[in-house]
């Protein structure tokens, strides 16, 4: 006898709960069982094929006889449980044909669209004045080909400002509601969900949002400003701390004089009105990256250099955009400047020469 190798248990008052995460089972255990399943778990032998509790066990499959792990991960328990936890979500009946999947979408969205959607803009946002932008420029015509073959992440930005022109494109071209495609809205697609952007969005929900980090932008304010992508405006949230921006992206200090950037953030709660499985979380980082690359595309093309990190120091990062104990929540950071072109700051590289020189 066995305890089921794909199980993760979370204490709640008064019992516990099991949770088979793989057969996305969960079990609710009083004390009674709590303490038998203490007792299996340090003794599996000890499995009583005449004691009720180790019988509901094996039927439910908290208990196996059969070794399953087989599963070469080479990563953390915690990666394993989300990323098996979130595969082959249960589906209660899957769509045989064309005619049966539209029924069955269209099923779905109409008991989606039976509770309202989440707010679009959420209040924190309006709270401060709208500041028009300029209206974007385009790119030069095959731009996209060069910025293709030329975009890099450099780690030595000059630390020169960024123009508010720039900045306009760049939050427009990536974030931005595309004015070019409102009259290519499909008259299928839900009221309220038409907004389109340069990238993808999971479900048309455009959950993906972005605070511009304004450190040297002319003609604005240090500060965070969250993006309006339907005004193509911003508004103020908060000046910068006064501590470098390395504090906030754990400790990356050769980007300190970064002059602009953008945190995106996603609207869990968007996701989760039209996706109720933790699996959708997968696709607010697949959006995210979508938007990243985009705004690199569109900088590069502008003639400035890219740097990106998902490693936010997030308590901070939350606490400076507004989002603390909110269901949107910031993921990662692209940003943008004038570089030298370089891969790493110099302080790396004469760590590295002096490495060099004493091998
Ligand atoms: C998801 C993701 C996270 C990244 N995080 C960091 C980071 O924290 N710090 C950093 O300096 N570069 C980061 N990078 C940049 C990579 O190191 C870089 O893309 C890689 O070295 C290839 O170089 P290239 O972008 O010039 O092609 C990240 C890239 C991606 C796609």
């Amino acid at each position: 006898m066995q305890i089921n190798p794909h199980l993760f248990i979370l204490p709640r008052t008064p019992g516990q709960i099991v949770w088979d995460y793989r057969s996305h089972k969960q079990f609710e255990l009083n004390l009674e069982y709590s303490i038998r399943l203490a007792q299996l778990i340090e003794h599996p032998e000890a499995f009583d094929n005449s004691n009720i509790i180790d019988t509901q066990f094996l039927n439910t499959g908290i208990l196996t006889t059969s070794i399953q792990d087989t599963t070469e991960w080479g990563w953390d328990e915690l990666s394993k449980i989300f990323h098996i936890g979130t595969k082959n979500i249960p589906c209660e009946y899957i769509p045989q044909n064309i005619h049966e999947w539209s029924r069955h979408y269209l099923d779905h969205c109409n008991e989606v669209l039976t509770s309202s959607a989440p707010d679009t803009d959420l209040a924190h946002r309006a709270a401060h004045a709208m500041i028009a932008l300029p209206t974007p420029s385009g790119l030069p015509a095959d731009s996209l080909g060069d910025a293709l073959v030329s975009r890099k992440t450099c780690r030595s930005f000059t630390g020169e400002a960024v123009s508010l022109g720039d900045i306009s494109t760049l939050l427009y071209l990536s974030l931005g509601y595309l004015k070019e495609r409102e009259d290519d809205i499909d008259e299928t697609v839900a009221e309220g969900l038409a907004a389109r952007r340069s990238s993808p969005s999971g479900g048309g929900l455009n959950a993906c949002e972005g605070f511009l980090l304004a450190q040297n932008v002319i003609g604005l304010e240090p500060g965070l400003y969250a993006y309006h992508p339907a005004d193509h405006a911003l508004s103020f949230v908060n000046p910068l701390t006064g501590s470098p921006l390395g504090q906030l992206v754990c400790g990356q200090h050769f980007i300190n004089n970064l002059p602009a950037g953008l945190f995106l953030s996603a609207r869990f709660d968007k996701l989760w009105w039209k996706y109720q499985h933790s699996r959708a979380y997968r696709m607010a980082y697949v959006e995210a990256g979508h938007i990243s690359q985009t705004f690199q595309l569109v900088a590069t093309a502008l003639g400035l250099n890219t740097w990106l990190t998902g490693a936010l120091t997030d308590d901070q990062v939350e606490t400076l955009l507004g989002l603390e104990d909110s269901p949107e929540q910031p993921l990662f950071f692209v940003g943008c400047g004038q570089s030298d072109g370089q891969v790493m700051c110099k302080e790396l590289k004469a760590l590295l020469n002096q490495q060099g020189s004493q091998q």
